[in-house]
């Protein structure tokens, strides 16, 4: 190929020089044209980064150029309907449709395979009933808890200042606010952008954001005046989440503005490392014990831990150590390793953690086992974006769902897969002020209320289909799931 360029080149040298021997008008244009991908082409044959430019000067460049729209190609040209991921464009227009109250009813029938192994559905009743006036709310707080929440069955998940824009994180509150639901803050801090009257729940990761001290441990001084806020409603302490348990992370000194060091409590331009464990305990006991504390130094508000299921055994220590110090969290998040994030490595994404079915079955029957799901309460959250989803998770033993993927689609999240590169096409996952722009707040914010409110009232309508009252009504049996064999089985016989 590099002997084709240098003929090609020579050729149509030959052919400009000529040109311009005959006075013909074209050939300043052409020289203009071909001297920069003459340069072009050597450049590419002594770079020694990529040996396709190398071996295919100048051409070698749309090898780049097409990948870099292959998911462009691959959303708009390739993927079907039911098989986009990581979530599928029926789901994607479903959410996109609730969030703009368009029409939402699904024409002809089932696009999904209904033999297809491990799909599951609901039993549906003969008798349907009236579901209960305040199905879509649930009290929060254990016997030691002072300041109980009563709250929606459907909140927006853990997503932090930062890894949101500005104006995301703030049409999330202000649709929170419409809707009479919460948001959680993810655990990068609390920012002015979370405080617009939307209820809170404030996350604390291991970086202690918001309420740390110099060398990264607790500061109980500051979490107390904090937590007092009237708008933090339960304080959620995060051990892992699905999307990459287990992994710590560090925010680079050159993002450290003043705004999210005073957010976060960091030196301005210092790097921040997030741990991957917790500095302020090692064992069960020591987290029961943290519990005990942040809800003291709250005033007795809601506190809970969320975590990706990892070893079985952990979580018995956990519930040992409930019995031995007397202290229980208010609510247990279980994440799903299907879960998202803005990013994470490949490994952990792929390959760590229990996918919510499994991990939210093992908790809820752990606690039933103990006696401690009528005090705890479970929070699920993994790639719930219908009614049916929710319905899925209220089967397993959860009392709330979480969504944070859906609640971006309803923010307009294109699927664009650039959460981690600051270049978010529609300002949702990037700080860029030009892109951050086009978000705009007011309608943002209607739609997601609206996508909550649309949410809710299907999973009222399957409750009385299924001839239940409320949530709680819902057990493993009325779910049934396509086995290998061909016969279909309820989550009760699956999850024994
Ligand atoms: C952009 C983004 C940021 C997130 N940030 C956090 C975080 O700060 N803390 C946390 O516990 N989970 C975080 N998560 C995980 C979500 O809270 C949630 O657990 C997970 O995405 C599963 O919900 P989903 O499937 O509805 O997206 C983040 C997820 C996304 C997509």
């Amino acid at each position: 190929m590099r002997r084709m360029f240098f003929f090609i080149s020579f050729c149509v040298f030959v052919v400009i020089v000529s040109l311009f021997y005959f006075g013909n008008p074209l050939a300043p244009y052409l020289a203009l044209v071909f001297i920069p991908l003459f340069v072009l082409g050597l450049f590419d044959m002594v770079q020694t980064r990529h040996a396709v430019k190398r071996n295919f000067p100048v051409i070698g460049h749309f090898r780049y150029i097409l990948e870099a729209i292959r998911p462009e190609i691959q959303q708009y040209f390739v993927e079907s309907n039911t098989d986009g991921a990581p979530i599928n464009r029926n789901d994607r227009s479903l959410v996109y449709q609730r969030s703009k109250q368009e029409l939402q009813s699904q024409p002809f029938g089932t696009q999904q395979n209904v033999y297809e192994v491990g799909r599951d559905w609901v039993c549906h009743s003969i008798y349907p009933v009236k579901v209960d006036d305040h199905f879509d709310r649930v009290t929060f707080g254990g016997p030691h808890c002072k300041q109980p929440y009563s709250a929606s069955r459907l909140n927006i998940s853990a997503m932090s200042y930062g890894s949101l824009s500005k104006n995301a994180v703030s049409a999330l509150n202000l649709g929170a606010r419409l809707g009479g639901f919460a948001q959680n803050t993810g655990e990068g801090g609390i920012s002015e952008f979370h405080r617009l009257g939307g209820d809170i729940i404030w996350q604390l990761g291991t970086g202690y954001f918001g309420a740390r001290q110099a060398n990264g441990m607790f500061c109980p001084e500051t979490f107390k005046e904090k937590s007092h806020w009237p708008e933090i409603k339960m304080i959620e302490l995060k051990l892992s989440q699905g999307a990459k348990p287990g992994k710590g992370g560090m925010l680079p000194g050159a993002k450290v503005t003043q705004e999210i060091a005073t957010i976060r409590g960091v030196e301005i331009g210092k790097d921040v490392i997030s741990p991957a464990g917790h500095p302020m305990f090692s064992d069960a006991k020591g987290l029961m014990n943290f519990i005990g504390q942040l809800r003291e130094l709250s005033g007795g508000k809601p506190v809970g831990f969320k975590l990706c299921v990892g070893k079985h055994q952990e979580f018995f220590d956990i519930i040992e150590a409930m019995k031995q110090t007397g202290i229980q969290p208010d609510f247990i998040t279980v994440d799903g390793s299907e879960g998202g994030t803005g990013a994470a490595p490949l490994e952990f994404a792929n390959s760590v953690g229990m996918p919510i079915k499994d991990g939210l079955a093992f908790v809820s029957q752990t606690l039933e086992k103990e006696n401690l799901k009528k005090d705890i309460r479970i929070i699920a959250s993994g790639k719930s974006l219908t009614g049916f989803d929710m319905i899925r998770l209220f089967a397993l033993g959860a009392d709330t769902v979480n969504s944070a993927r859906g609640m971006m689609l309803a923010l307009g999240c294109i699927q664009a897969l650039r959460c981690h590169s600051n270049h978010c096409p529609v300002g949702i996952t990037t700080n860029n002020p030009q892109l951050v722009a086009g978000l705009h707040v007011p309608t943002k914010s209607e739609r997601i209320a609206n996508y909550h409110k649309e949410t809710l009232k299907a999973v009222k309508d399957l409750l009385s289909a299924m001839g239940k009252t409320g949530p709680e009504k819902v057990g493993r049996s009325d779910i049934y799931q396509r086995q290998p064999d061909g016969s279909c089985q309820t989550f009760a016989q699956i999850y024994t």
